[in-house]
């Protein structure tokens, strides 16, 4: 049988079905797949119990595995999963829900505020797939947001506003906005900022969108206020709701999203119950705008 995209409530969200990804893929339904993400940018897989190996050979199919390193607070002795794989649960090394004033949580929480996954990196990701092993009862969906479709809303003064400016994202920026700002010497050498242009242009389709994450925490050549002030309207403006699809989660869902074109965020839960959630991330191939000789 061959697979099948149909629209699961918001025009850039499609769910596939006819499909069983613990299998290989042939070269068609991974063609299939990836005209599916160029055309929604969040395809979503229901009922697939797939293992971290599956998943990770499955990632595979759309491009290199995302070296994870850069990207966390989280020291490889603490780290739960195997190499390739992404923690996004509430998890320590033993299964059990992190305690309140954990380090790894309160970074963690970062989450819950609109991002594109590595934006923070000077090459950031292409897709990130997961995979949802043990949901939340209640709360924990995550969102996303259609940044194409809040790029061709703008104004045509904002456009121009926005068309060439370059922007500074980090970890400390989106950490340090929510008063996380405990970080060593090493973690800040390690979150230090990267450059992407504001206004990108996907690959294939040409079309473009808004490169928004809350790791913006500069405008080259901009005042910090004015800049942030500047960054927080478009973000109020790329996230209402008729931009938005909101994913409720059911177990063994496996969500992929192109970050070239969309951002995302979690939300509330009980994290007193264990929360499950393994990313593979799939690497970019292009940085969006050259960084300086000092990596910024
Ligand atoms: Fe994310």
């Amino acid at each position: 049988m061959t697979l099948s995209i149909h629209s699961a409530g918001r025009e850039f969200a499609g769910e596939v079905r006819d499909i069983d990804l613990r299998r290989p893929m042939s070269q068609a339904d991974v063609a299939a797949i990836e005209a599916g993400m160029d055309c929604y940018a969040v395809l979503i897989f229901r009922d697939q119990p797939i293992s971290d190996d599956q998943q990770m050979t499955f990632t595979k199919n759309f491009g290199r595995i995302e070296n994870a390193q850069g990207g966390t607070i989280t020291k490889d002795d603490e780290y739960r999963l195997k190499d390739g794989m992404i923690d996004v649960s509430n998890l320590d090394k033993n299964g059990q829900p992190l305690d309140r004033n954990d380090r790894r949580r309160m970074f963690n929480l970062g989450n819950r505020l609109w991002h594109s996954d590595s934006s923070y990196r000077a090459v950031p990701a292409k897709y990130s797939l997961l995979s949802g092993r043990v949901v939340a009862a209640q709360g924990g969906n995550t969102e996303f947001a259609d940044m194409r479709a809040a790029y061709d809303a703008l104004e045509p003064q904002m456009r121009a506003v926005v068309e060439d400016l370059i922007c500074e994202h980090s970890l400390i920026y989106s950490r340090g906005s929510m008063g996380f700002t405990e970080l060593t010497e090493a973690e800040r050498a390690m979150f230090k900022p990267v450059r992407q242009r504001l206004v990108r242009t996907h690959p294939v389709t040409g079309r473009k969108s808004l490169f928004l994450s809350s790791h913006i925490g500069a405008i080259v050549g901009w005042p910090i206020p004015e800049a942030r002030d500047l960054i927080r309207d478009l973000i109020e403006h790329a996230t209402q709701r008729e931009f938005v699809y909101a994913h409720t989660w059911r177990q063994h869902d496996l969500v992929i999203w192109d970050n070239r074109q969309t951002m995302h965020r979690v939300r509330r839960f009980d994290e007193s119950q264990p929360r499950d959630m393994r990313r593979t991330t799939v690497a970019g191939d292009r940085m969006t705008v050259e960084q300086t000789a000092a990596g910024q």
